[in-house]
């Protein structure tokens, strides 16, 4: 008997650590390092992994909004934080107040900040974000002279870096991200001409952190701000074209065989009848469905590992329950371990493989692993 659903993350924190040093061996002495632990760590648990990589020397990390600073810094951590979403009216107290620096893109959002600093009586740390074609959050430089103009009217808020980022630093040697550098050291230089000097000027991701060409130190930039590599998920789009790094899966999701049953050929499995047995076999049940992440476009081609051996899913996923046609592992049993994402006895199911066959991106599969299904941390006490 359980004493909990067996359903349950493993998060290996010593593989993070592994990925957090691969990431620092492969950058330029002098170029830091954001950790970006936003959206829960991607799903992986943002204050275990803070306090890693706070131990580990990550200069600053990267949070969505102000409710994940604050969850970081009321969990002890004391390194910058900065909040790549920017600042929405009415936070700025809460971001000034506990130390968040915050990335700025235009004029009334520097107001309202600066107002909140010199209520507080306090210097707000701020990175301009220029918006070099990506399309999505920053100023375009076209405006850039009207926030630096703002800027310098602002004596409570600091320059602490400017940045940008990559549309599609994923694709190695992209014509695109060479044309969005050069934009922005452009921007960088009209900055400085402007009479600031930003500790750090950053533009890359994990895929640009590990890719020669952006990350040296004549790219111009002194700061790496990196995510899913930290997590082991392969930063470059093609990673089969000799683009794989040698980087650890963090997170595995394992569950166990709660039930098994042999079915007569014929036999159909699942709402739906979406897999009908073509031979006698024999199925498992499994206490991990769609609420907990396992999406339900695996139906009929998810693959799990069992005693060593991969396996198939058997029909649709339903919301609690997943089926694997189990009939090929020999001595299978009840109460065995289920290894839906990660490494079991040499066998790994990658989290690129099940972004491929649910059309997305690993990323995705990391954020959907639902909220009731446990962390377990492996080698946390290092960190305590
Ligand atoms: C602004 C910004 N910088 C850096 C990152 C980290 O990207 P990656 O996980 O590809 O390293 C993200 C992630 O989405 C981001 O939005």
């Amino acid at each position: 008997m359980y004493a909990h659903r067996p359903t349950h993350v493993e998060i290996d924190l010593t593989a993070l650590k592994h990925n957090y040093q691969l990431l620092c061996q492969r950058l330029p002495a002098a170029c830091s390092v954001l950790a970006v632990v936003k959206a829960d760590a991607y799903g992986h648990g943002a204050l275990p992994v803070a306090k890693v990589l706070q131990q580990e020397g990550a200069d600053l990390l990267g949070v969505a909004i102000a409710e994940e600073g604050l969850e970081l810094r009321q969990g002890s951590i004391d390194i910058p934080i900065l909040m790549m979403g920017g600042s929405f009216p009415g936070q700025e107290e809460i971001v000034v107040s506990n130390d968040l620096q915050v990335v700025v893109f235009d004029v009334e959002q520097l107001i309202h900040l600066e107002a909140a600093a010199a209520k507080l009586n306090k210097l707000c740390r701020c990175h301009l974000k220029v918006d070099t074609g990506m399309g999505r959050l920053g100023v375009l430089p076209v405006d850039l002279d009207d926030v630096l103009v703002t800027l310098r009217n602002c004596p409570h808020l600091c320059m602490e870096g400017v940045m940008s980022h990559f549309a599609v630093a994923d694709l190695p040697n992209h014509p695109y991200t060479l044309c969005q550098l050069e934009l922005f050291l452009e921007c960088v230089e009209r900055v400085r001409g402007a009479g600031f000097n930003p500790k750090y000027i950053h533009s890359a991701n994990s895929a640009a952190s590990f890719d020669v060409k952006l990350n040296q130190g004549e790219c111009g930039c002194n700061l790496v701000r990196s995510g899913i590599a930290l997590y082991g998920g392969q930063p470059f789009s093609d990673a089969e074209e000799g683009l794989s790094l040698p980087l650890q899966p963090v997170m595995s999701l394992r569950t166990v065989i709660a039930q098994l049953k042999q079915f007569p050929a014929g036999s159909s499995i699942s709402y739906g009848r979406r897999f009908v047995t073509s031979r006698p076999s024999l199925i498992a049940t499994i206490p991990v469905g769609y609420a907990d992440g396992y999406n339900r476009q695996l139906s009929n081609v998810g693959q799990a590992v069992v005693r060593g051996q991969r396996v198939t899913v058997a029909g649709a996923v339903c919301m609690d329950w997943t089926l694997l046609d189990v009939t090929d592992v020999a001595g299978v049993s009840c109460g065995d371990e289920v290894t839906l994402l990660g490494c079991a006895d040499g066998e790994c199911i990658l989290a690129e493989q099940w972004a491929q066959q649910v059309g997305t991106i690993s990323y995705e599969v990391f954020c959907q692993i639902s909220k009731r299904v446990p962390r377990h941390y492996l080698g946390a006490s290092q960190y305590d």
